[in-house]
């Protein structure tokens, strides 16, 4: 009884010492919220764009925000973000990215080592092993692509589907099949129901981050993860699976984890390496089918480098026109946070010769969607899609973009910076490159309604990497009698 007592009142003093933080002189601006303990967790979960480039409004480049319990040091200025990303002493990137993976995974890993992690996924998604993962998966995007066109109907005949399904369905089958192996016949029935359950799983992937799931929710999410945990058994260990899926169940295997441990490892590397090529390549492609000139554009640059007397693309040439409207793309849709935990006490030099003291035990989170990639003053009319806007006159890539009149060494980040950038960029973009040349040259393909729009945002997805649609974009297609990118 008195440990109860006791546990509830370091409990009540606890919850009474973080709601009555003050702001010291050297720290960001504070904005606690009006709710107790959950601050503006609500707003940052809704639109958590809207809501941070409100706080901008009020509070400027910097500003430390309450949400549920926690204290976020939000920075916002791309100039100053070399502060943060530079600094591995005092700000980690791992303990967050832990109470992710348990809420999320259900996964604890025993002697975790994220650098070794680290460095056998860039042994084998990079130089002599990357060309081979590309070829690999050019020929299962090709088959399935085909598969999909010629099996269940009349090839002369439209088929109708959603964009975003079709896209994510088709990258994820043939991104598993390249690197998790399964059956690999011509339906692919393995992918297909890892895919099927990996739907469900991601609707619900944000709120386990949150921790937000309801009762009903929480039990779907419980057996869907389990289902999905079965189907990935194997992974790893088949024959057929990548030799870098290979290495890293025998890390886990060195590292003590036990079967069930490693399984649910699987269904975390199948969200890192799935999760945001097909929702990058159904951007792009409704990018490209909503504005006629840039599809124009894309189209024939890639007749310029097909490989002549074939439907190949020349995986040596350059393709800046394709490159500038993927980079265009990721600018309007790729949201990630960038969160780090503050290990100990730090002082923040910002850019403009400011400085901030953060405490020990915050979280600093840098959101480059706001700024740079939607900051009006970097990029004119930055809600626009504008498939040349990285792009020089003489067609070489853009790369100098300003603020304050100085140039920014950040001027887009979907894929992150610094020692925690994503390691599997190049496979990513290879992948979405293949993907819209075989789907530009082997099909014809349209708006099923030629004045439809892009869909708006799932605004609940901000933070969370790429963005998803609200809803389908309806398209149509069927295969071309020859294939050609006129
Ligand atoms: C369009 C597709 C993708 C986007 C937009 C994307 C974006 C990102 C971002 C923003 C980060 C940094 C997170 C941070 O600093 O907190 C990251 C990290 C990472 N990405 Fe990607 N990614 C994509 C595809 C991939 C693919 C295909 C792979 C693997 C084949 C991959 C593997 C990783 C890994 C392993 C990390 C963690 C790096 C570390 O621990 O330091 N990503 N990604």
């Amino acid at each position: 009884m008195i440990w109860t007592i006791l546990l509830l009142f370091n409990g009540i003093l606890f919850f009474y010492f973080m709601s009555n933080r003050t702001r010291s002189k050297r720290e960001p601006p504070l904005d606690k919220g009006v709710i107790p303990w959950l601050g503006h967790a609500l707003d940052f979960g809704k639109d958590a764009a809207k809501f941070l480039t409100r706080m901008k409004l009020k509070h400027g480049d910097i500003f430390t925000v309450r949400v549920a319990g926690r204290y976020v040091t939000v920075l916002l200025d791309p100039h100053s973000y070399d502060s943060v990303l530079q600094d591995t002493t005092s700000l980690d990137f791992t303990r967050y990215a832990q109470v992710l993976m348990d809420r999320i995974f259900n996964l604890r890993l025993p002697n975790h080592k994220p650098d070794s992690e680290k460095a056998i996924m860039k042994r084998h998604f990079h130089g002599e092993s990357l060309s081979c993962l590309n070829h690999n998966m050019q020929n299962h995007l090709q088959t399935l692509l085909m598969f999909e066109t010629t099996a269940t109907q009349n090839q002369t005949d439209w088929k109708h589907d959603g964009l975003f399904g079709f896209c994510y369905s088709l990258l994820f089958r043939a991104g598993y099949l390249t690197l998790f192996g399964g059956e690999q016949n011509n339906n692919c029935t393995d992918a297909a129901k890892v895919y099927k359950e990996y739907q469900k799983f991601d609707s619900l992937l944000i709120k386990m981050a949150r921790t937000t799931l309801k009762s009903g929710e929480k039990q779907t999410a419980g057996s869907v993860k389990q289902r999905l945990w079965e189907l990935l058994a194997q992974a790893g260990q088949r024959e057929n699976s990548s030799l870098w899926l290979h290495s890293y169940r025998q890390h886990l295997e060195q590292e003590g984890a036990d079967e069930e441990t490693q399984r649910k490892a699987m269904l975390l590397q199948l969200w890192a390496t799935q999760g945001n090529v097909g929702p990058a390549a159904f951007w792009l492609l409704a990018f490209l089918l909503t504005h006629p000139e840039a599809m124009r554009a894309v189209r024939k640059e890639f007749n310029s480098i097909t490989l002549s007397g074939t439907t190949t693309l020349d995986p040596q040439k350059h393709t800046p026109v394709f490159n500038s409207a993927l980079e265009e793309t990721l600018r309007l849709t790729a949201a990630p946070f960038i969160t780090r935990e503050v290990l100990q006490n730090k002082t923040l030099h910002m850019a403009d010769g400011q400085e901030y003291d953060l405490r020990r035990g915050d979280r600093v989170c840098l959101f480059p969607f706001i700024s740079p990639q939607m900051d009006p003053e970097i990029h004119h009319k930055p809600e626009l899609f504008k498939y040349d806007r990285f792009l020089n006159a003489d067609g070489t890539a853009k790369e100098d973009f300003f603020k304050s009149g100085r140039r920014l060494k950040y001027y887009t980040m979907p894929w992150g910076a610094g020692t925690n950038a994503c390691v599997g960029k190049p496979f990513a973009v290879q992948s979405i490159r293949q993907f819209v040349f075989l789907v530009l040259s082997h099909l014809n393909i349209e708006l099923s309604d030629s004045e439809a729009q892009v869909p708006a945002v799932d605004a609940s997805r901000y933070g969370f990497g790429m963005v998803q649609p609200i809803k389908e974009l309806p398209i149509r297609y069927k295969l071309r009698e020859r294939s050609n990118l006129q």
